[in-house]
């Protein structure tokens, strides 16, 4: 297969591409517009490969996602603009890529007759008291970031019962892992940890989260990629849910760190208490998460303690400035 991969020079992209070219013989073509969240160096494993190529360019310009679908297989989009703070900061952005950007791709898929994945997330349905969230659960999403991401799926899901195109929904849960801009709060934590900085946890600490290893995430979006039903939706969960303070208080563990570095600031408008996805319909597929919480946030400890080549130009480029805008005033309360 060739494989038009939408946003791969991120987090989840990336470990999506380094997985399916190790477990099949597909070419890949990665289609990025390399915002402060993509960057080059995060594919540099398989840049070499002949199978690999790389196209810099955003979803919602028509010219470059004529020039990268031209031949495709299949399209799998993960180009989103995803942390739900700036979505409240600054939603210009999500609006433009979440709508315009799925739009421009899903014209582009029609035209060439080419097959479309929606990488989507299960803040569409907002948050759970209790139980779980099934594919048929509706849409109330609560941030301009879920918002709009609730708005591509729509649209997603237009394109295949008006126009016929093949489409399917896979809505994952908190993904962690290795390569996560450190925006995010497990990667935040681990290396203001790792530097002896405060580590802030919004409101009382209580919001959860469904937490899946990030490549269990990509072997998820492979799997419906393969055997999916056109047309349907696919929500994949993690193994594991755990409140905010629980995850700070075992990476503080990990880092050897002292908890005093915990601080509970300002929480975050529209805060959603708690995601949980039931995966029953993508196990059916065949798919089974492989990766406990447990094991995956000592690996992921590990890589960030290993890996400073990745996220050192991070922290100190324009990351610096965003986290002086988030946390200053927070951190000074
Ligand atoms: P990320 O922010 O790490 O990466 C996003 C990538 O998309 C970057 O490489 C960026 O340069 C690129 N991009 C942004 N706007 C673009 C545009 N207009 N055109 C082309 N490229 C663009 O995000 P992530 O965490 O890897 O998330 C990937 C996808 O998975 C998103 O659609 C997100 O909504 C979804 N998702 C994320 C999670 C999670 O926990 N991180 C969970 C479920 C679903
Ligand atoms: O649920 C899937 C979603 O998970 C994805 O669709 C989003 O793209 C991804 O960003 C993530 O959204 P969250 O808002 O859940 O993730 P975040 O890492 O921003 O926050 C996780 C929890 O931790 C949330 O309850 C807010 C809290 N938090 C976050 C940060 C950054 C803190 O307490 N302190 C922080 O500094």
């Amino acid at each position: 297969m060739r494989l038009l991969v939408c946003g791969g020079a991120g987090f989840i992209g990336s470990n999506f591409v380094r997985q399916r070219m190790a477990r099949s013989e597909d070419e890949v073509v990665v289609l990025d517009k390399l915002t402060y969240a993509g960057r080059r160096e995060t594919l540099r494993d398989v840049e070499a490969d002949p199978r690999f190529s790389f196209i810099h360019g955003a979803i919602e310009d028509p010219a470059a996602v004529a020039a990268a679908i031209a031949g495709a297989d299949a399209v799998v989009n993960f180009a989103a603009e995803t942390h739900v703070d700036r979505s409240i900061a600054e939603p210009d952005a999500f609006v433009r890529t979440h709508a315009l950007g799925t739009y421009v791709l899903l014209e582009a898929a029609r035209e060439h007759g080419v097959r479309y994945l929606q990488v989507s997330t299960d803040e569409v349905y907002g948050s759970i008291a209790e139980g779980s969230f099934t594919e048929t659960s509706p849409l109330d999403p609560s941030s301009p970031y879920s918002a709009t991401k609730a708005g591509a799926d729509l649209l997603v899901a237009s394109y295949q019962r008006t126009f016929g195109l093949e489409t399917v929904i896979c809505r994952g849960s908190n993904n962690y892992g290795p390569y996560q801009y450190p925006e995010k709060l497990i990667p935040l934590i681990v290396l203001n940890a790792l530097h002896g900085d405060r580590l802030p946890v919004y409101g009382d600490g209580r919001n959860v989260r469904n937490w899946l290893f990030v490549e269990d995430f990509a072997s998820a979006i492979a799997c419906v990629l393969e055997r999916g039903v056109p047309g349907e939706t696919y929500n994949v969960g993690g193994p594991d849910e755990s409140d905010n303070i629980t995850v700070v208080q075992r990476i503080v563990e990990l880092c050897g760190v002292d908890s005093s570095l915990i601080e509970f600031v300002t929480d975050r408008p529209g805060h959603d208490r708690r995601y949980s996805l039931g995966s029953a319909k993508v196990q059916a597929l065949g798919w089974r998460a492989e990766t406990r919480f447990a094991q995956g946030i000592e690996r992921t400890v590990d890589w960030y303690r290993d890996n400073s080549w990745w996220w050192e130009p991070i922290r100190s480029g324009s990351y610096r400035e965003y986290y002086a805008r988030q946390y200053g005033t927070r951190l000074a309360e």
